[in-house]
């Protein structure tokens, strides 16, 4: 099949684009580069033995999008990962997130509605659940107010999609809400590339460790969990990228209950802060400088995923350890920073 990889050169997208062409698929890649490098296809190309197609796109430009499209009928499927997402950065500029991330999916939508096969794929984040009442967190949990800007783009996407989902029986969507994808593939050819300073987690730790920052601030050590940090669902990025691969397959199958279905895409395993800090130091063999500061605004305290919509309907479950993935994260670091 052919599928249309928007953001495919960034960090889920390009781990997707390696599963997707591993079981055959063909693979157009949009990107516009604002977060990603060409350098990546390079990558995708030694793990997979083909280079994807590329075009550099920006999907803010409507015009080039419809041309895109009229080039390109023969799409079966669009994984869409085209997207901002720094939560600071999205207070700071809410207008060009919302511009970035929802005018673009209306875009792509918009010219996907033209095509005889509408299967689409949208990155959603467990960031719609916000601090959740119950642990964990399945699927028909509440959707509670967003915290930011960018955690907006997130629900209104969804909402975009269930409404267009309405009225077009043609057009068949998934979201996959992922919980706190990490690592880089075990090749070591691809892997996360942080602009700047990194806000998530596990870049912040391994680039501690690799010497380019001094230390890692831990977000406060007195919330109300096991050892006083903040819980999340660490998952490795290619477990996401291959929920991605089975959730094409849903719709390429017509195995859809209702056209517009949500899964969430974690490993059902909460891990604190200080855990993950542990899991580095274990694998990596490294001593981590770190120090506990005040708690970060917006931070929820606990979530992880009941995963079981995913497990059994999509057939997809995690597979690689925390470990597997704080290793992979190191060895990615490594590599990128001794080129
Ligand atoms: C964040 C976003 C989420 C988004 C995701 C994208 C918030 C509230 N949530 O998730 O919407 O989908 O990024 O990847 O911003 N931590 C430290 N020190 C650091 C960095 C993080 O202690 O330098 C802690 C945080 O307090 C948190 C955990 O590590 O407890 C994970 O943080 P992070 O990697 O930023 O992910 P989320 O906040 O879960």
């Amino acid at each position: 099949m052919k599928v249309l990889v928007t953001g495919g050169l960034g960090y889920i997208g390009s781990h997707t684009v390696v599963e997707l062409q591993n079981e055959g698929h063909v693979v157009v890649i949009i990107d516009d580069l604002s977060n990603s490098s060409k350098d990546v296809l390079k990558g995708i190309t030694k793990i997979t033995g083909v280079t994807p197609q590329f075009e550099e796109l920006d999907l803010k430009e409507k015009y080039k999008v419809q041309d895109f499209f009229k080039r390109h009928q023969d799409i079966d499927g669009v994984i869409h990962f085209a997207a901002s997402k720094a939560v600071g950065e999205s207070v700071d500029k809410p207008l060009f997130y919302y511009e970035n991330n929802v005018t673009t999916l209306i875009y792509v939508l918009q010219e996907l509605q033209k095509l005889k096969c509408q299967n689409f794929i949208f990155s959603s984040s467990c960031t719609v659940y916000g601090e959740a009442d119950k642990l964990p967190i399945s699927e028909n949990s509440p959707i509670k107010p967003a915290e930011s800007p960018y955690g907006n783009t997130k629900q209104i996407g969804e909402e975009i999609l269930k409404d267009s989902c309405q009225i077009n029986l043609d057009l068949k969507t998934i979201a996959l809400r992922y919980f706190n994808p990490t690592g880089a593939h075990n090749s070591s050819h691809i892997g996360e590339l942080p602009q700047g300073v990194p806000q998530n987690l596990v870049p912040y730790i391994t680039q501690t460790a690799v010497g380019l920052r001094e230390q890692l601030s831990v977000f406060g050590n007195d919330y109300d969990t096991k050892d006083g940090t903040c819980i999340r669902d660490y998952i490795h990025v290619t477990d996401v990228a291959k929920a991605h691969v089975c959730a094409l397959n849903r719709l390429f199958k017509n195995q859809q209950s209702h056209n517009f279905e949500v899964f969430n895409i974690g490993t059902g395993k909460g891990s604190s802060v200080l855990e993950v800090i542990q899991s580095f130091e274990r694998v990596s063999d490294q001593k981590l400088n770190y120090k506990i500061v005040d708690r970060r605004q917006g931070d929820v305290i606990s979530a992880f995923a009941d995963t079981t919509k995913a497990n059994t309907i999509l057939g997809w479950e995690s597979k690689y350890s925390l470990d597997n993935a704080m290793l992979d994260a190191w060895n990615w670091e490594q590599k990128i920073r001794n080129k």
